[in-house]
């Protein structure tokens, strides 16, 4: 038998192992120092004098209206940015002071007691936690197996790393029903985003033998992770990635989802660098999850008419057009509906939402999934934009997940008595 090597050697050893595996594990971006202001932008040049930062990567923007924007400041660059904005006169208010400390606070393990209760119930969602994506699809794919008669989950798909891209129908199975398709997560670090789909599709699954008859008369459609390559690597390297994972140019990973839809795709508000937060991508539809849900849509045999994506942040309810300052010959309709909703969602939940177009309300911005929706046909296309505004913005503590969740339900009910009626 061979002599056993000196105990020095095999602790080198383990050193070495040890280093490789911590090396090869992703490592985490660290926001510690990281600060969100939110600038005032109603000095005239305020908005050049951000647009300059972003370009130069100093500064990235979170969210905004048409007096402020918030953005994102890396620790280095505040003393700079500081002089920067009293050179400019500009005004702003610091809203989170160390980014790391809220991400930290943002979503606590579950405690034992709830663990327990997930291992028995035969999936693992909460709305507790913003959880995996393994366990929104666990399930999904779950509620397919208890509610055959009623539920279906089918894969339109992989992302590009390879992950299904899954949708879960609800239907009564009746022929000639109208169809509502919802997404979420298209942009992988909102994560209220999924969490509120997947609670839409808790409540209509678990109840749907008590459903008002306008839910039960329709069929859904509910993607709840557009954008799964991006969503787990918020939760494993870089907690505010916007983006997919394809590979752009150099260094620069990632296509902006809602900008890749083919609709007066690479118009406004949409930029032609890989570098950017916003980059359109090589083509309408480059990308294979915007893609795999376009021809979802094209081929489906559903009568859909309408299509909700949701985002955050900002209290928002948007309605085309996104690609520029103009509106569908229909737009009084979809204001009326989304004021309905808007109010709907006030009743039950207090917060207030703000109706109007896309581009009117926000920005211009082409390539949405929203636009291109609209452009097929569907009449009642809106982007929702979750809570809140701008307090937490996308790092939002999951006390938020279920009071948000349940406001927007009322929302989404006022559309399917709308759908109902037409
Ligand atoms: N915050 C969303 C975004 O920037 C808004 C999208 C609104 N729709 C649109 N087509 N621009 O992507
Ligand atoms: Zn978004």
């Amino acid at each position: 038998t061979d002599d056993p090597a000196p105990a020095a050697v095999v602790e080198d050893a383990i050193i070495v192992a040890k280093t490789i595996e911590r090396d090869h594990e992703p490592k985490k971006i660290d926001y510690s120092g990281s600060q969100v202001w939110q600038v005032s932008t109603t000095k005239s040049g305020a908005r050049q004098v951000i647009g300059r930062l972003r370009r130069r990567n100093l500064i990235s923007t979170w969210g905004g209206n048409q007096s402020s924007v918030d953005i994102l400041i890396k620790p280095n660059v505040v003393e700079n940015i500081t002089r920067v904005f009293k050179r400019e006169s500009i005004d702003y208010n610091v809203v989170i002071e160390d980014l790391q400390k809220r991400i930290n606070e943002e979503n606590p393990p579950l405690d034992n007691d709830e663990i327990e209760l997930q291992d028995r119930r035969g999936h693992r969602m909460t709305w507790k936690q913003y959880h995996r994506l393994e366990d929104i699809y666990g399930f999904m794919d779950y509620l397919a197996k208890t509610y055959p008669s009623i539920i279906s989950v089918k894969s339109i798909g992989k992302s590009f790393e390879g992950r299904d891209l899954k949708i879960l129908r609800i239907s009564n199975g009746k022929s000639d029903n109208k169809a509502v398709f919802i997404d979420g997560g298209i942009h992988a670090r909102e994560w209220i985003s999924p969490a509120t789909v997947t609670y839409f599709i808790y409540q209509f699954a678990e109840y749907f033998d008590v459903e008002s008859d306008d839910i039960k008369g329709i069929d859904w459609y509910f993607m709840p992770v557009v954008n799964p390559d991006g969503y787990e690597y918020t939760h494993t390297v870089d907690r505010l990635w916007r983006k997919n994972r394809k590979p752009g140019y150099r260094a620069c990973t990632g296509t902006d989802l809602n900008r890749n839809f083919g609709h007066h795709w690479g118009g406004k508000g949409a930029s032609n660098s890989p570098c950017s937060e916003i980059y359109r991508g090589s083509n309408a539809f480059s990308e294979p999850e915007t893609l795999a849900l376009s021809e979802f849509i094209k081929s489906s045999a559903a009568n859909f008419s309408a299509y909700v994506t949701y985002h955050s942040y900002g209290q928002y309810m948007l309605y085309p057009w996104g690609y520029d300052n103009a509106v569908p010959p229909d737009y009084k309709d979809l204001d009326n509906l989304g004021k309905k909703m808007a109010e709907a969602i006030s009743k039950t939940g207090g917060s207030q939402y703000q109706v109007g177009s896309s581009s009117g309300l926000l920005y211009p911005a082409a390539g949405g999934s929203d636009d291109w929706a609209k452009s097929q046909g569907i009449k009642y296309s809106y982007t929702i934009e979750l809570s809140d505004t701008g307090r937490y913005g996308f790092v939002l503590p999951t006390s938020f997940i279920v009071p948000v969740a349940k406001e927007n339900l009322a929302g989404l009910r006022v559309l399917a008595s709308q759908v109902i009626k037409e």
